[in-house]
C-alpha cells in the first residue's frame, strides 16, 4: 500500500481510504471485518460524514459501537469527517460547526478528529464565522486538520481570507467514467465539445498548485450515484475490456485498475472506497501502487468515452 506524506499536515496516510458512507446497515462483526481487514491492507484512514447513514451520526455510531482503538491504535489511524450539509440546506455557521463535530466525536466515540472537511460549498458562508468555529475546534483539541470537499478554487481561496489553519485537503468525485475535472484540461479550448467544458473552475491544477490533496470519491461509480462501471459490458464494454487485459498484465483483480487510474495521476490523489465488502475492498485497494504506464492510463482514459483532440 502507498503511503502518502500529506502536504500542510503532519499525517502520513495511505493512498486508498475507506469510507463508511455504506455501513448503517450493517453488524457490529461485519464493521469490525471491514475495518481490521483494511488495516491489513494498509489503509489508516478512514472517512465519514455527521450525514451519512439513515439518520444524523448514523454511520459515525454504528463505526464507533463496532470498532474500540486503544490509545496506541487511535494515533495510528486518521478519522475523517465532515460537517456542512443538513436536511434541504447546507450550513457552514459557526453554531451547526461546533454543534455538529461534538455530535460526531460523541458518535465516534474518540476524542478528536484529525480531519474536518467542509462538505458541500454553503452558498451562505460567512467566512469569518468558519475561522471563529476552526479556532474553536483547533484550539480545544477537537480537530487536527483541516479541509474542503466539493470546492472550486475561488471557495477556497475566499475561505482562506478568514481561516488561520490549512486547508489541506478537497474531497471531489472521480472516477475513469466521471472526471471532467481531468477531462477537460485535456481538450481546453474546442469549441462545441462538452468535454471542454470547464465545470469546477480549475479544481486539479489550483490544487496541485498549492499542494491541497484531492481525495477522490466513488471510484466506480459511473456518475452520480448511477451503479458501478466495472463489470457492466452494456454501456462499458470496451473499457472492461482493457480492465480486463491490464488486470491480467498487473495480476491484480480487475477492481485494482479503477484505483490504480487515480493513483497514476501524478497529483498524489487519495481514493475513498466506499464498498462494504471484504472482497471488494482488498481487491480495490490492490491498486494503490499498481504502476500503470502512460499509455494505459490514456487507453482506458479513451475506453471510457473521453476523447484526446
Ligand atoms: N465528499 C462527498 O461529497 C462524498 C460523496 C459521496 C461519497 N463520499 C465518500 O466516498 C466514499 C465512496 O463513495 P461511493 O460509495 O459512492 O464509492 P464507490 O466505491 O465508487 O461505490 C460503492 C458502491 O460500489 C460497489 N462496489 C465497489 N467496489 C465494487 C466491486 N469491486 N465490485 C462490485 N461492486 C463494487 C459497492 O458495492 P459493495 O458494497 O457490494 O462492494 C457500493 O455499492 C463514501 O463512503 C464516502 O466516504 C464523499
Amino acid at each position: 500500500m502507498k503511503q502518502l506524506p500529506l502536504p500542510h499536515t503532519n499525517l502520513t496516510a495511505s493512498n486508498v481510504i475507506l469510507g463508511l458512507m455504506r455501513i448503517s446497515a450493517l453488524g457490529d462483526d461485519d464493521i469490525r471485518s471491514l475495518v481490521g481487514a483494511a488495516r491489513d491492507a494498509g489503509i489508516n484512514i478512514f472517512d465519514h460524514a455527521d450525514v451519512y447513514g439513515s439518520e444524523r451520526h448514523d454511520c459515525e455510531r454504528r463505526f464507533g459501537q463496532a470498532v474500540s482503538f486503544t490509545p496506541a491504535e487511535r494515533e495510528a489511524v486518521i478519522i475523517q469527517s465532515k460537517v456542512g450539509i443538513r436536511q434541504g440546506s447546507f450550513d457552514f455557521s459557526k453554531e451547526h460547526i461546533l454543534r455538529s463535530v461534538d455530535g460526531s466525536l460523541e458518535a465516534l466515540n474518540t476524542e478528536y478528529l484529525d480531519v474536518l472537511l467542509l462538505h458541500r460549498p454553503d452558498a451562505l458562508v460567512e467566512p469569518d464565522e468558519v475561522a471563529a468555529a476552526f479556532d474553536t475546534l483547533h484550539e480545544a483539541g477537537k480537530v487536527r486538520n483541516f479541509g474542503v470537499s466539493n470546492h472550486t478554487p475561488g471557495q477556497v481561496e475566499l475561505l482562506k481570507r478568514s481561516v488561520k489553519q490549512p486547508l489541506a485537503f478537497n474531497q471531489v468525485q472521480l472516477s475513469i467514467t466521471h472526471a471532467p475535472l481531468i477531462a477537460a484540461g485535456v481538450a481546453s479550448n474546442m469549441a462545441g465539445l462538452d468535454q471542454s467544458i470547464d465545470r469546477d473552475n480549475g479544481i486539479l491544477d489550483y490544487c496541485r498548485l498549492n499542494d491541497i490533496t484531492l481525495q477522490a470519491w466513488s471510484p466506480f461509480q459511473k456518475g452520480f450515484f448511477d451503479g458501478v462501471f466495472l463489470g457492466d459490458r452494456e454501456n462499458y464494454s470496451e473499457l472492461n475490456d482493457v480492465i480486463d487485459e491490464l488486470a491480467g498484465k498487473y495480476d491484480v483483480p480487475a477492481a485494482a485498475i479503477p484505483v490504480a487510474w487515480i493513483a497514476r495521476h501524478p497529483a498524489n490523489m487519495q481514493i475513498v472506497l466506499g464498498t462494504t465488502n471484504v472482497e471488494h475492498m482488498r481487491d480495490s485497494a490492490a491498486g494503490s501502487d499498481v504502476p500503470l504506464t502512460r499509455e494505459e492510463w490514456y487507453r482506458l482514459f479513451t475506453a471510457a468515452g473521453y476523447i484526446l483532440p
